[in-house]
């Protein structure tokens, strides 16, 4: 935070969105009517589900990268062949426990062995059980790659078909699109994004003993063409002052903090970024209206 208060533009990780309320604030957003890609992808796993259990294969060792409340992966638990294990990983631990302890209370023979770390880092993974290695298959859903810049997502694929050799990737895409209705995703009536965006500036309050005043910020999301993605911000409503660690920092009016950027992608566009990290594309399931894709990338031996 002190980083993004003293350089212009002033930015930060979205992986900081992510405590207890900010996560709790996120699945609201997936409930959302305008918020179309939860809804969407669940329906591509729900359809497709037997056809992508087929491609994972038998006695799978499932890792999902950022699993929150892990609901998504239901739909693949419940079509997959006896599966070895499943690691959820993800930076909230406490939103993992609780959604850790819910599955093991559905799938009671699933061993199920949730990581709380940050998957952009290098991840070395428990050996299973009885010290054999199973297929590893990875499950990153929500579009959730977006987020990263470019050359973060490269990184995060490379590493990602490194750990995964010899299984794969199953992976959400959210679809350039329309933007009118990638603005109302990003800007609900409901104001769950803005509080979503705002609650940012309330954890760094409580956690690092900032003042920033949230009535003075205003969330402002809005799709960027040429770069094919939304970008978040916090817009400061007037010059104001904010103190971290008995330092000052001004924020002029009409500056902005930018909180987030997620990415929309083509098909092939992703299937291109998907190779040059070394991945082989395989099949690819989207919406009739082609808001959503679903990419299965096998991670070469
Ligand atoms: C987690 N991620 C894929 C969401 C997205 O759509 O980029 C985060 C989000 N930000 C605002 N609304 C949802």
């Amino acid at each position: 935070m002190r980083l993004a208060l003293a350089e212009t533009p002033h930015r930060i990780s979205p992986k900081f969105f992510y405590d207890a309320a900010g996560s709790a604030l996120f699945d609201r957003i997936c409930e959302l009517p305008e918020y179309y890609p939860t809804r969407t992808e669940l329906a591509l796993l729900d359809r497709h589900a037997q056809e992508m259990a087929s491609l994972i294969g038998p006695e799978a060792d499932l890792i999902e990268f950022g699993a929150g409340s892990a609901t998504k992966v239901r739909l693949l638990l419940s079509a997959l062949q006896q599966p070895r294990r499943f690691v959820p990983i993800d930076i909230s631990a406490d939103h993992l426990q609780g959604a850790a302890a819910a599955l093991r209370r559905d799938h009671p023979g699933l061993d199920v062995h949730p990581l709380a770390a940050d998957f952009t880092r290098p991840i070395q993974l428990p050996a299973l059980p009885d010290g054999s290695r199973a297929r590893r298959v990875g499950f990153f859903p929500g579009s959730s790659i977006g987020n990263f810049s470019p050359d973060e997502a490269v990184t995060f694929l490379r590493q990602a078909a490194e750990l995964l050799r010899g299984g794969g990737l199953l992976i959400g895409a959210d679809l350039v699109k329309d933007p009118a209705l990638l603005h109302a995703a990003y800007n609900d009536a409901a104001g769950v994004t803005a509080a979503f965006n705002l609650n940012l500036l309330v954890r760094a309050n409580r956690e690092l003993g900032t003042n920033f005043d949230t009535t003075q910020f205003a969330h402002y999301a809005f799709f960027e063409p040429r770069l094919q993605r939304i970008e978040m911000h916090l817009l400061s409503r007037r010059t104001q002052t904010v103190q971290l660690g008995g330092e000052a920092f001004t924020v002029q009016e009409g500056q902005t903090l930018h909180t987030e950027n997620s990415q929309k992608f083509t098909v092939e566009g992703f299937r291109r970024l998907a190779r040059q990290a070394g991945f082989a594309p395989g099949p690819v399931w989207t919406d009739p209206k082609n808001h959503f894709s679903v990419h299965w990338l096998a991670a070469p031996q």
